[in-house]
């Protein structure tokens, strides 16, 4: 098992985290199993997040994927919130307040920012990364490159 140690939001810090996850997911390529490894480790090793998992492209419409954190709202339309606006545009959206966002779906409560990122592999839109955190203005530019180079590293080694 991969040596996990506690992490920060630098950059610096993400080169270790971009490490780790090339490590955990590297002798494995199915779509479940490396999405719900992924989902837990950026549940566990960012802070402050309550809630870190995936929204599937099925016929242009989100469906949850793996997760971690609380239930959560099933089918979400293109276009509609943060993370129908991120499969809609394809652009990553970070969102400090989510209460001022149009349409936001507030599934669970306690989120007060948000971070969606498209997954985009080969031209096609498979899902989104969903990360939701109790503090506002919890991501930050940094985050933003950090996650998206996570991302990068999850559909390069995973079968999508
Ligand atoms: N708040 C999201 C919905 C998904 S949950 O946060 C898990 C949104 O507006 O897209």
């Amino acid at each position: 098992m991969i040596d996990l140690k506690p992490a920060t939001t630098g950059l610096d810090s993400y080169t270790m985290l971009c490490a780790q996850l090339e490590s955990l997911l590297a002798d494995e390529r199915d779509f479940i199993a490396n999405a719900a490894q992924f989902s837990a480790f950026m549940f566990n090793q960012l802070e402050n997040l309550n809630w870190a998992g995936f929204y599937l492209n099925r016929n242009e419409e989100l469906v949850l994927g793996p997760f971690q954190g609380q239930i959560a709202c099933v089918r979400i339309p293109f276009g509609r919130g943060v993370c129908g606006a991120a499969a809609a545009t394809r652009q990553t959206q970070r969102v400090e307040d989510v209460h001022e966002f149009p349409g936001h779906i507030a599934c669970d409560s306690a989120s007060n920012s948000e971070l969606v990122v498209p997954l985009v592999k080969d031209g096609r839109l498979i899902g989104v990364l969903d990360l939701d955190s109790p503090l506002l203005a919890r991501f930050t530019p940094q985050d933003q490159a950090g996650i998206e180079l996570l991302a990068a590293i999850f559909l390069r080694l995973t079968e999508c």
